[in-house]
């Protein structure tokens, strides 16, 4: 199989200027991401992590640099084409799923397959993301917090993106129900070949991943390659 870079990130550098205080929240990223590949990201609390993610899917700017999405260079997007690429390329999942509290788990997918090119069916989506059936149509109250989060990651995949970017996903959660969160994750990436990041601060999910890169002062300080990819379920917390 030939590897094909869905993101390619030259020299980027994010400063955050607040008043007269500056934050150097990138300091010079290079990196390739091939199209398929699982990627964990770890790093310190304030290492750019974050910075980075939303960088890639549209969500922020880079001061300076470029990002290759394929063969578009994004960081020369303006508003009206990064909301055409976020809406058409990217999945978010977050640490808090921001679920419509008054729809339920089919009608929250609902709300994203409606206006998508060519979508799955919201049960489709529901079932690859691990809901039940019979859960599909309670609302989000009558939930649990890592059921929630498989409904978020339905709804993001449903429009099916290339690529899905999950900051914490399971930041909130027990290690259970975080592991059935994982699989989820790594289920969307080997059925539909989605590439998948995933922010952690549990070093010991980047046993799932191709590669894990480390954060430290806005840099990518190591790449550590796995020649296999454990189950998430061997994932201790
Ligand atoms: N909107 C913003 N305005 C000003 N500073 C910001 C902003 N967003 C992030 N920063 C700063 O940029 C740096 C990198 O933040 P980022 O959120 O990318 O870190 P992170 O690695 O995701 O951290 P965490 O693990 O705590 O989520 C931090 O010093 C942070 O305070
Ligand atoms: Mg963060």
């Amino acid at each position: 199989m030939t590897k094909e870079a869905i993101y390619r990130i030259d020299g980027i550098t994010k400063v955050y200027r607040t008043g007269e205080v500056e934050v150097h929240a990138l300091r010079g990223v290079d990196l390739e991401i091939d199209s398929g590949e699982f990627i964990v990201l770890l790093g310190p609390s304030g290492s750019g992590k974050s910075t980075l993610v939303n960088i890639l899917g549209g969500l922020d700017t880079a001061t300076e640099g470029k990002v290759f999405f394929r063969d578009e260079e994004i960081t020369g997007f303006g508003e009206g084409e990064l909301t055409k690429y976020r809406r058409d390329h990217v999945g978010f999942v977050f640490q808090f799923y921001n679920l419509v509290p008054s729809l339920t788990a089919t009608e929250n997918v609902s709300l994203v397959t409606e206006i998508a090119r060519d979508p799955m069916d919201p049960a489709e989506a529901l079932e690859i993301a691990g809901l039940p059936r019979e859960r599909h149509d309670h609302f989000p109250a009558q939930l649990s917090g890592g059921e929630q989060q498989r409904v978020a990651i339905a709804r993001a995949i449903a429009k099916k993106p290339e690529v899905l970017l999950c900051d914490e996903p399971t930041g909130a959660l027990d290690s259970k129900t975080g592991i059935r969160v994982l699989e989820a994750l790594a289920s969307v990436n080997k059925d539909l070949g989605t590439t998948v990041l995933v922010i952690t601060h549990n070093a010991a999910v980047g046993k799932m991943a191709d590669r894990v890169i480390h954060f430290a002062d806005g840099q990518v300080a190591r790449i550590d390659e796995n020649e296999t990819r454990e189950a998430p379920a061997s994932i201790a917390w």
